[in-house]
């Protein structure tokens, strides 16, 4: 039997420089041993690894990505069944192909079950608040799956890249200051906080959000399995919210869902805002106000969003339109009504004999607040609390173009221009005076036209709210 050391568990470059030396000594799968540091010294005869040694044949990308994920995988048999695959490719290149192969069948299984953990751990790991000497940080304790620590990190500084925070796992801890990532030695539990302010809005979140009429326990576990639960304050829930969820069916019948917790959107937007985002900077220009809101961190909105979308329209447009938020294409694209909702607009202004040219088109809500389903992203709608963070940019637009009149299309956009909730139906069609000289008109939103379930009432109100803009023609 011949022995190389490896210096840790994920260490794939001494992996392959052992693998390496043994396959051009002809080490065959069966004499070689892996282990790890000074485990089993003195068992085997050691080998002397050599840096520059090449495996005499070509190894297929293939083999090296799965390779890179299998090394990760807590089977302590890993690093055998790669030098196994190793060792016969030489004289079968195409192996990696035979996916019914016992060993790339194998090495398949492991890979997946790697990027399954690393998955798992991007939706479950559970951040608390600490103070330090510098302020507010993180911390989060997590058991992955698999070692997937380093592989996953990357991951949270993309999506907390303005926050101080740690994983601790018992593989090892990730830190983040802002600036750099850097890997530590493994931790206990007993090392992070277990509860925090943050912990009870989280709970009354998911208990609020939990859906008893659609409750799949199986799917439930399958998507969070119990192995996790024991780190997710949520999780402490979920039996007693399984065992309740017959009865609350039944309420939910006659009674629509609860809103979030607005306590929670309120320490949300708290926690969320980032340092680096200058709130005192005011936009000169519609190009750098388009360009600031990129870095809004006024509420959590931003985080979900591909961008933020502004308005668009010539910079003095007598006429300045508001709508709710972008939807799922205006997103993509960047640009305020240009899906579904945008073509129901563009129709009604031309009929309205209004050149969308000549409009100013924004919305009260920068960025696209949804939740997924699936591979769709749903629509949902903003907060108060959100609509208000936003009305800083909607302002900024407003002080820029200076319209002498603004529609606004639904509740949402008649909030974020006025400050106040006003029931639409109630208020539809008279103009109201504003404070900065503007005269402001308020509408239905088209999305509410698409949604009307017979064509009649769809034609008639398709016919008001063309009615709507025509008033509005009358005012400019
Ligand atoms: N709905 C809106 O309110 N705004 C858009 O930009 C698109 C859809």
């Amino acid at each position: 039997m011949k022995a190389a050391t490896l210096s840790h568990e994920t260490d794939f470059d001494g992996w392959r420089r052992a693998a390496r030396c043994f396959r051009t000594g002809r080490v065959s799968p069966a004499d070689a041993v892996f282990r790890i540091g000074d485990r089993d010294a003195g068992l085997f005869d050691e080998v002397a690894l050599s840096e520059d040694v090449e495996v005499p044949f070509g190894v297929p990308k293939a083999f090296v990505d799965v390779a890179q994920a299998v090394i990760l995988h807590r089977t302590p048999d890993r690093f055998d069944l790669l030098y196994r695959l190793l060792w016969r490719l030489k004289d079968e290149p195409d192996l990696m192909k035979v996916v019914t192969d016992i060993d790339v069948a194998d090495a398949l299984e492991r890979a997946k079950n790697v990027s399954r953990a690393s998955h798992k751990m991007k939706a479950f790991v559970r951040f608390r608040q600490v103070e330090d000497e510098r302020g507010e940080a993180w911390v989060a304790w997590f058991e992955p799956a698999h070692r997937v620590l380093e592989r996953t990190a990357p991951f949270f500084v993309r999506r907390f890249t303005t926050m101080r925070w740690s994983i601790l796992t018992p593989d090892g801890s990730a830190m983040w200051d802002g600036q750099a990532l850097a890997f530590g030695a493994p931790e206990t539990r007993d090392m992070a906080p277990t509860e925090d302010e943050i912990e009870t809005f989280w709970k009354t979140y998911y208990a609020s959000t939990f859906n008893p009429a659609r409750l799949k326990t199986k799917t439930m576990q399958g998507e969070m399995p119990k192995r996790y639960w024991k780190n997710l304050p949520e999780a402490a829930l979920i039996h007693e919210l399984v065992a309740q969820s017959a009865g609350r069916t039944d309420v939910m019948v006659a009674r629509p869902a609860a809103e979030p917790n607005p306590r929670l959107a309120k320490t949300l937007v708290r926690i969320n805002r980032d340092r680096s985002f200058d709130e005192g900077f005011v936009p000169s220009t519609l190009e750098e106000l388009q360009q600031a809101v990129q870095s809004c961190r006024r509420c959590p909105l931003w985080r979900d969003a591909t961008r933020g979308v502004c308005g668009q329209g010539p910079r003095k447009a007598p006429l300045m339109i508001v709508g709710e938020q972008p939807g799922d294409q205006e997103d993509l694209a960047g640009q305020p009504f240009v899906g579904p909702a945008g073509e129901v607009l563009d129709a009604a202004l031309e009929q309205a004999g209004i050149d969308r040219q000549d409009v100013y088109v924004t919305n009260a809500v920068k960025h696209f607040k949804h939740e997924p389903r699936g591979k769709r992203r749903i629509h949902r709608t903003p907060l108060v609390s959100e609509i208000s963070a936003c009305r800083w940019w909607l302002d900024a637009e407003r002080s820029l173009v200076k319209p002498r009149v603004i529609l606004t299309l639904g509740a949402t956009a008649a909030l974020g221009v006025t400050g106040r909730k006003t029931t639409v139906m109630q208020a539809r069609g008279q103009a109201m005076a504003q404070p900065d000289g503007s005269t402001v008109l308020m509408t239905v939103h088209p999305a509410y036209l698409l949604r009307l379930p017979d064509e009649a009432t769809r034609r008639d109100e398709r016919g008001r709210f063309v009615e709507d803009l025509r008033r509005v023609r009358g005012l400019l």
